[in-house]
Formats: structure tokens, C-alpha cells, sequence
């Protein structure tokens, strides 16, 4: 029956971001068929820890059965009713208002998506709107950073700051570019990096600035205390808008209900997707501010033309009110902001017996470690020695899944699990990260003086 799947897999499915000739020459390396806590298990009947709460969107952890009720008793009793035009319903209005009172400052109206990139599409198009029904249509470039992750559809892939991502199908719209990104950098270094750009360009054609308050997929790259703040005075001095894209770190993930609120900067529009239903529904969306509302409310004529069917979807609104329930109730943000410190002290006792152990850091349950040829100089390994890809293998092996970033010469591997994580098995993870880790370095042979 397994060998039945693998090969019904290789000739009808598709896989999202992976290698369909690796697909096709080994077929799927895990077929998942349960999960339950922070532990997956597949079709062999092996355990693993889900590291990277799957998507970096499994905030509560796999298998609650409450949000299985909440999701069967809404399908009962009105599975879909659409929220375009004059229709509405209580679970997206009870929604909206939810979100309004945990987003921060004055983000008080809220557009429901699908997903993360249509969030960010749909902020792109808003930010756009703003200035036109203003009388400043030439306001249309958007910002990001290098290494940024925004998602795959037009606007959001041309935001995106991996260039594979544009490379696939050449670029999909003009109009975005990309400024440096702070990894590595000093804070002055890169908000100069982002300055530069809007003289060169003119701030009367930059609509708005967007970047994650923590790069995930770029790395778990976490700014400086004052980078955002800074992004917060330059946007206000060019009257750029400043888009948070808090799809990874909304939610609770880095200690905060979101990643702005641990540098307390509000944003002038913040999207969100995955832990707002922790997965179990796709659900995204954009919450905006009170001004912009405002502008929209006095200047936007007739119809906005923008809206997608499933818009405040009813299941997954009563989906995403119970999770956040279950997050308020079992405090588990501030459990992630506690075990994001236990994290961070256990990658640190791992670097002090590993020599290829580079950086490690933590924002809450946000985490990364660093392998490096030489940790005193930072000097990476050749991208051929594909030490990224082997230790992300042995950790499988290990039993933990978690996701190796290997762009521009890094090797990074990450760590978003499951909020509902506790010290033991944090230990558990990092002896495993451990062992996979002195496996590799045992393997490259490599010898340092002392
Ligand atoms: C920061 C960020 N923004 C946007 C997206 C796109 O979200 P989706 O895959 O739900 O479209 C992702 C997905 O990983 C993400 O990490």
C-alpha cells in the first residue's frame, strides 16, 4: 500500500516548493498520517518531532480536538456563506473584531484572505489604492529586503527577496525592488541601504516598505532592538507605508502576540496567516490601520474591486477565534517567550562543544543555529560539501524535522516548534541536534587548534 502511494505520488502530484526530479528518481521521503503535541508520525510508524510546527503555522500543536468541534459544529450549522457585497456573517465579524483588539497601536479593520501570499498581494493593492484615490497614483514601487520571504503569487513573489523565486517563471510585476537586508549588518548600514534606494527612486513613487519582523525563511535573521524603529522614522519622514509581514511571527511566536510588539513599533498595515488557525484551516489576512480606514472609508468611490471567495470563510473564522482562545487561555505566549530562552541556552551548550557550531539565536520559539568552517573568522563551508541538506537528513533520521536555509554560501539550520513545547523535550530536540550535528562534524574531519 505505501509503494502504492509513492508511485501514485510520482505520477499525479505536484509538490509545492521541492524537486520534481528528485521526487521523481526517490518519490516522497515521509508520508505524515497522524500528529498529535509537538510529535508527527508517518505511515512507517515512526515518531518525530515537528520542529518547525510543520509550516512554521502549528502554533497549538497537532491533534485538538477542540478545534475538530468547533470547525464540525460550524459546517452543520452554515459551511459557506460569501462576505462580498452587502452579505456578512458573525464568524468573521466576531473575527475581525478579535484580531482588531490583539493587533497593536490603532490596526483596528481587517481584509480576510486565504493565506499568506494573498495577504500580502492584497496590502500591496490596498497600499496602492491609498495613494491613487489620494490624487498620488505615481506612488506604486514597493520596498523589501533581501532574503525576505513574502509567498509565491505575483505581488508577493516579486516582493520576495530570493531570487529562485522570480527565476522560475521570469518577473511577474515591476515595480518592487529590494534593498539590503540588516543580516549581519549594523542597523545604520542597512536602514542607509534602504535610504539610498528611496533617493534614488524618489519617495513620490514609493507606495510602501514591507519586510518580516524576523526573515524566517531567509534564515531566522533577527534585526537589531533599534532596526525597526528606524524603519518606523523613514517610512514617516517619505510618507512610505510600512507593511508588517507577520505571517511566521504573528500569532505568538517570538514571545510577543506579534514580532512588531517586541521592538513596540506599530505598523501601518500588518498581514497575517498561518497561527492564526495554527494551520487547521487556511486562513490569512491584512489588518489595517485606523487612518487608513479612514481614507478608505472618505475617498474609495463605488466598489472595491478586490475580494476572494473564501474572504472570511465561516469554518475557518471559528477555527481561528477557538485557536486563539486556546493560546490566550494556555498563556502560550508567554510559554513561548520562556522556552525560547530555554532553547537558546541549550544551542548555546551545544556551540561550546562543537567547533562548527557558529551564531545561535532565539526570539521566542523563533530559533536558529549556524554551522561554519570557522567559527572565529565566520568563514562558511563550500556550498558542495551540502552541509545543510546532510545535517537536515541525520536530524530526520534523528527523528526531529526541521529546515536547513542554505542561500548565499549560509547554512542555517531553523527551529519554530510548536508553542505548547515544554523544557523536556526542548532538551530532547537539542541532544538530537547534537548528535547530528558531531556526526557531521566527525564526518568532514575536521581538526582545529586550540
Ligand atoms: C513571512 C511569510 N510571508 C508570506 C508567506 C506566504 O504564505 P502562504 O504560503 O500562506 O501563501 C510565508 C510562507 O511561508 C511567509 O513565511
Amino acid at each position: 500500500m505505501l509503494k502504492d502511494l509513492i508511485e501514485l505520488d510520482k505520477k499525479h502530484f505536484i509538490h509545492p516548493t521541492s524537486s520534481i526530479q528528485q521526487q521523481q528518481e526517490a518519490g516522497p521521503r515521509l508520508i505524515i498520517e497522524e500528529g498529535d503535541g509537538i510529535y508527527l508520525k508517518d505511515r512507517n510508524g515512526k515518531t518525530f518531532i515537528d520542529a518547525m510546527s510543520s509550516l512554521w503555522n502549528v502554533n497549538v500543536g497537532h491533534g485538538r480536538k477542540e478545534l475538530a468541534d468547533a470547525a464540525s459544529e460550524q459546517m452543520q450549522k452554515m459551511a459557506y456563506s460569501s462576505a462580498f457585497s452587502t452579505f456578512s456573517h458573525e464568524p468573521a465579524i466576531l473575527l475581525a473584531e478579535k484580531i482588531a483588539s490583539l493587533a497593536p497601536g490603532d490596526l483596528n479593520a481587517v481584509f480576510f484572505t486565504s493565506g499568506g501570499s494573498e495577504s500580502n498581494d492584497t496590502a500591496f493593492k490596498l497600499a496602492r489604492h491609498y495613494w491613487k484615490i489620494q490624487g498620488q497614483s505615481k506612488k506604486r514601487t514597493i520596498i523589501s529586503l533581501k532574503r525576505g520571504y513574502h509567498g509565491v503569487a505575483a505581488g508577493s513573489t516579486s516582493a520576495t527577496g530570493i531570487p529562485e523565486f522570480w527565476d522560475m517563471a521570469g518577473h511577474m510585476m515591476t515595480g518592487f525592488i529590494h534593498a539590503k537586508t540588516h543580516y549581519q549588518q549594523s542597523t545604520e548600514e542597512a536602514i542607509n541601504s534602504i535610504r539610498t534606494l528611496i533617493e534614488e527612486q524618489g519617495a513620490e513613487t514609493i507606495a510602501a516598505f514591507i519586510a518580516e519582523p524576523v526573515q524566517g525563511s531567509g534564515g531566522v535573521l533577527i534585526p537589531t532592538a533599534d532596526y525597526f524603529k528606524e524603519i518606523r522614522k523613514l517610512c514617516d519622514e517619505n510618507d512610505i507605508l510600512f507593511i508588517a509581514d507577520e505571517v511566521i511571527t504573528g500569532f505568538g511566536r517570538t514571545g510577543k502576540m506579534f514580532g512588531l510588539d517586541n521592538w513596540d513599533v506599530t505598523p501601518d498595515m500588518l498581514t497575517f496567516a498561518k497561527g492564526v488557525t495554527s494551520g487547521y484551516m487556511p486562513l490569512g489576512g491584512v489588518v489595517v490601520s485606523d487612518h487608513i480606514h479612514n481614507v478608505l472609508k472618505e475617498k474609495s468611490e463605488g466598489t472595491l474591486f478586490h475580494g476572494f471567495t473564501y474572504s472570511g470563510h465561516p469554518t475557518a473564522a471559528v477555527v481561528a477565534l477557538k485557536n486563539i482562545e486556546i493560546i490566550e487561555a494556555e498563556g502560550l505566549v508567554e510559554n513561548a517567550r520562556k522556552m525560547g530562552q530555554v532553547l537558546l541556552h541549550a544551542f548555546h551548550e551545544v556551540k561550546s562543544k562543537l567547533k562548527i557550531v557558529g551564531e545561535v539565536r532565539t526570539l521566542g520559539l523563533l530559533g536558529a543555529v549556524e554551522l561554519v568552517q570557522n567559527p572565529l573568522t565566520n568563514e562558511r563551508f563550500s556550498p558542495d560539501l551540502k552541509v545543510t541538506p546532510i545535517v537536515i537528513d541525520a536530524l530526520q533520521d534523528l527523528g526531529v524535522i526541521c529546515r536547513g536555509v542554505n542561500y548565499d554560501g549560509t547554512d542555517i539550520i531553523c527551529f519554530a516548534p510548536p508553542l505548547i513545547i515544554n523544557e523536556q523535550q526542548i532538551h530532547t530536540l537539542v541532544e538530537k541536534l547534537y548528535e547530528a550535528v558531531s556526526f557531521i562534524q566527525d564526518q568532514l574531519n575536521i581538526h582545529y587548534k586550540n
